[in-house]
């Protein structure tokens, strides 16, 4: 399945290696922040400064083709200009196929830069999102698809409108290949699911549940198949544990016999991380953004921890006030961060500069800043 609109380049004359920028700088740090549009300097990664197949996680908040021009006055943010000293951090305004054609062009090279085991989060809203979930398809293949995550952004709305109200974003979650890194991020139990997943109680007071000590399948072979203490595993099942290690279990009291003689693994709920986490997030933006449209960086931090590794490479490349490097920084991650607007690279070397002067506990931020300037041809 593919989405047609007309001007809609072929992958080999997007992805020529030609780019006409030269860098303010020699590429000497493992940390940088670039200040130029991101489909040259993107290409230049891949082309010239060996960045193939080695960044691990992108994350991208892209424009969301609203048509509005964000605006930063002095000590807020805002959509509309309110006063003329407000000066502008960007503009969205590519809309329709302009729009989706943009971030297609991106996206292949993104592709081409992200490792075997790297993943993109991209962060839409539901006006745009659907369409470009169809892009993300082409680019990445469907078979990539992990989720789109339901992000709950804000607290319920009124709107004048005859509609639900929208307090949700979407976040398209890809990875490049098969074995993405993935740390499968747990998230605590209620006191209600702890209460029905871990129904007994133990003579300490200790809540658990118990599971069958045997999995399905037959083993032909080994120990796993055969009768343990005299109890062969039903058929078409086989005991979860050699004879040995069953025996160690039943010592340190891990396994429960019912009363006609059945034995069940003990499952403590205090030794259990916490449970799956799904695709519906809660993390509502700050009403006091550094950065117009900044997003929670708790939920950067989660997108991080789960998706990328100690050294791994972090990028974005539509970096805005630099959240996602922060973070990246702090979790000892390597960060490309990219931003074509003034404003933002003066609020991203804030916040990085801020984090060097007042965190004793954080990573000192050392990174190297490259101006992109077009050559003229
Ligand atoms: C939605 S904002 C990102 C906000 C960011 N996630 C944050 O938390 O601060 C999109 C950003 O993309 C940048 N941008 C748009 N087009 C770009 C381009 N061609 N190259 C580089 N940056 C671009 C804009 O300047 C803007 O800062």
């Amino acid at each position: 399945m593919f989405l047609s609109y007309p001007y809609k380049e072929s992958e080999k004359v997007i992805l020529k290696d030609n780019f006409n920028i030269e860098f303010s700088k020699e590429l000497e740090k493992d940390n940088i922040l670039f200040f130029g549009d991101n489909f040259d300097i993107l290409k230049r990664l891949l082309y010239k400064e060996g960045y193939r197949k080695k960044i691990d996680l992108v994350y991208i908040d892209p424009p969301f083709a609203t048509n509005i021009k964000f605006k930063i006055g002095k000590n807020r943010v805002s959509t509309i200009s309110s006063s003329s000293n407000d000066k502008i951090a960007y503009e969205d305004t590519l809309t329709g196929y302009e729009f989706l054609e943009f971030l297609r062009k991106r996206l292949i090279l993104i592709r081409e830069l992200l490792s075997d085991r790297g993943s993109i989060y991209l962060h839409i809203d539901y006006k745009i999102g659907h369409y470009v979930k169809i892009i993300m398809d082409e680019v990445f293949g469907i078979e990539n698809f992990r989720n789109d995550i339901a992000r709950v952004k804000c607290n319920p709305k009124n709107f004048k409108r005859s509609a639900y109200g929208n307090i949700k974003d979407m976040i398209l979650f890809y990875s490049k290949g098969k074995n993405p890194i993935f740390n499968d991020p747990k998230e605590p139990y209620t006191q209600d699911d702890i209460k029905k997943l871990f129904p007994k109680v133990n003579k300490d007071g200790r809540r658990y549940t118990t599971i069958p000590l045997h999995a399905p399948g037959e083993t032909k072979d080994g120990d796993t198949g055969k009768a343990w203490r005299g109890i062969k595993p039903p058929k078409g099942r086989h005991w979860r544990s050699k004879p040995e290690i069953l025996e160690e279990l039943d010592k340190q009291g891990l396994i429960e016999w019912s009363k006609n003689g059945n034995p069940r693994r003990v499952i403590y709920a205090d030794e259990k991380e916490g449970k799956k986490k799904q695709d519906i997030w809660n993390y509502k933006d700050t009403q006091y953004p550094l950065y117009p449209t900044e997003k929670n960086l708790e939920m950067i931090k989660d997108i991080i921890l789960a998706s990328s590794n100690r050294d791994s490479i972090v990028m974005d490349c539509f970096c805005g006030g630099g959240g996602t490097l922060k973070i990246a920084n702090d979790l000892g991650r390597k960060w490309i961060g990219i931003d074509n607007s003034k404003r933002a690279i003066e609020v991203t070397k804030n916040r990085l500069e801020e984090s060097n002067s007042d965190n004793l506990f954080s990573n000192q931020v050392e990174y190297d800043f490259i101006v992109a300037k077009s050559i003229k041809k």
